[in-house]
């Protein structure tokens, strides 16, 4: 069986190293080509991913880089298309909701070549959000659907999709997680001088590249003033994404500790020994209500709904940050999960023995 993997941003590694890891490991020959766009291209947002998730390097790189949404999509379809020529799938496999998502699922679509879209079902019904359009669409052109979570699929069924193309298979992202906890650094053992010196629950952790947080730099001005407080009893550790790298250079951030985008597993330290997070993150919600530990998510709505039901997360304006910061610090408590279906380290073999099933070539 011939699955091409199509993959272009930070996120989509991480989901993606499990599935190829249990397909090489299914007893069904199946021969696995990756295929990275380009859409993320710095080695901290790239290869540093390849190496922390024990991945091969990609078989074919298109190098679409930065542009419009329109630029980026075309560019990764026109690749894709070559790639899809060349390699003749029998599936390709496509994870999470960025442009490269929806690029190549739409590629697979027009050429009739099946397709399956792993982290299916996640909805913030929030159309200014560019990733709810990639979900979306992603989701009605893909022929295998697997969901992470039991309210993705009755999203999929509200949506009128079949029934036989739902799968609930649990978290790809859980699946690496787990795998590479065990390998993430000591703390005092961070190359970065800025990162030296800090100690288990006594920081704090902040991401931020959401265009409506960080493209406008009042916004994100606000968010930074929020914080100001919070220097006063502690570190807030800022590895800033390059989008909004852009920004910070014109804002008052004096009291972050900015500093790169981090690898896999120095990341993973960071957040997992961290007193609390604050994000706009999709992946991060579900890693820090997997990990026990306080989350808040700068943002209106989460396609991520169980995080917050079920998880350590909580949503917030800007402006309501500090009291949402200043609740958590005074509530030893606050980092409160449970245990979540299928978010147990074995997505990817579920999804594998679907693949090589078969049954979804009839
Ligand atoms: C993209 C995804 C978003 C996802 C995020 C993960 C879309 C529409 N957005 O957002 O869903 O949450 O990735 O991080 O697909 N840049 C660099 N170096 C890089 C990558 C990006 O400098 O390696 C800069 C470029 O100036 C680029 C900008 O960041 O224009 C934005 O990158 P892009 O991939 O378009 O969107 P993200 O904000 O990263
Ligand atoms: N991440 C990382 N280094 C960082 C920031 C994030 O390794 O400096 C990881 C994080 O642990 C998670 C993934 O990147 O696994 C989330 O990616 P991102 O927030 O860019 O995208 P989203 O999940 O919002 O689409």
């Amino acid at each position: 069986m011939n699955v091409t993997h199509v993959v272009g941003a930070r996120p989509n590694f991480v989901k993606i190293a499990p599935v190829i890891s249990a397909l090489n490991e299914a007893k069904e020959d199946v021969n696995q080509v990756l295929v990275h766009t380009g859409q993320h291209y710095d080695q901290n947002m790239s290869g540093i991913f390849f190496k922390d998730l024990n991945l091969n390097q990609a078989d074919e790189y298109l190098g679409i880089g930065p542009g419009t949404h329109a630029e980026q999509t075309s560019s990764v379809m026109l690749g894709c298309e070559r790639m899809f020529e060349k390699y003749q799938p029998d599936l390709v496999v496509v994870v999470g909701d960025v442009n490269s998502t929806l690029a190549a699922a739409l590629t697979a679509a027009k050429m009739q070549i099946k397709s399956a879209h792993v982290e299916s079902g996640l909805r913030s019904y929030d159309r200014s959000m560019p990733e709810e359009h990639n979900r979306v669409i992603t989701d009605h052109l893909s022929d295998i659907l697997f969901t992470p979570s039991a309210d993705a699929s009755r999203n999929l069924h509200q949506e009128g999709i079949e029934k036989h193309r739902i799968h609930f298979v649990g978290n790809v992202m859980i699946d690496s997680l787990i795998n590479q906890l065990p390998y993430r650094p000591e703390l005092n053992d961070f190359k970065m001088p800025a990162l030296r010196g800090l100690q288990k629950n006594k920081y704090a952790l902040l991401t931020l590249h959401r265009p409506s947080n960080v493209d406008n730099p009042s916004v994100l001005s606000k968010i930074c003033r929020e914080l100001k407080f919070l220097y006063d009893e502690m570190p807030i550790v800022f590895p800033a994404h390059p989008r909004t790298r852009i920004q910070l250079k014109n804002i008052d951030a004096q009291h972050l500790t900015i500093c790169e985008p981090l690898g896999y597993r120095e990341f993973l330290s960071l957040e997992s020994h961290a007193r609390l997070v604050i994000t706009d993150s999709g992946g991060i919600q579900e890693e820090t209500t997997f990990l026990g530990i306080p989350c808040i998510t700068v943002r209106k709505n989460t396609e991520r709904p169980i995080t917050i039901t079920e998880g350590t997360n909580v949503l917030s304006d800007p402006e309501n940050l500090s009291g949402l910061i200043r609740n958590i610090l005074s509530n030893n408590d606050s980092g409160k999960t449970n245990a979540l279906k299928y978010w147990d380290g074995k997505a990817a073999t579920r999804i594998a023995e679907i693949i090589v099933s078969r049954e979804w070539m009839n």
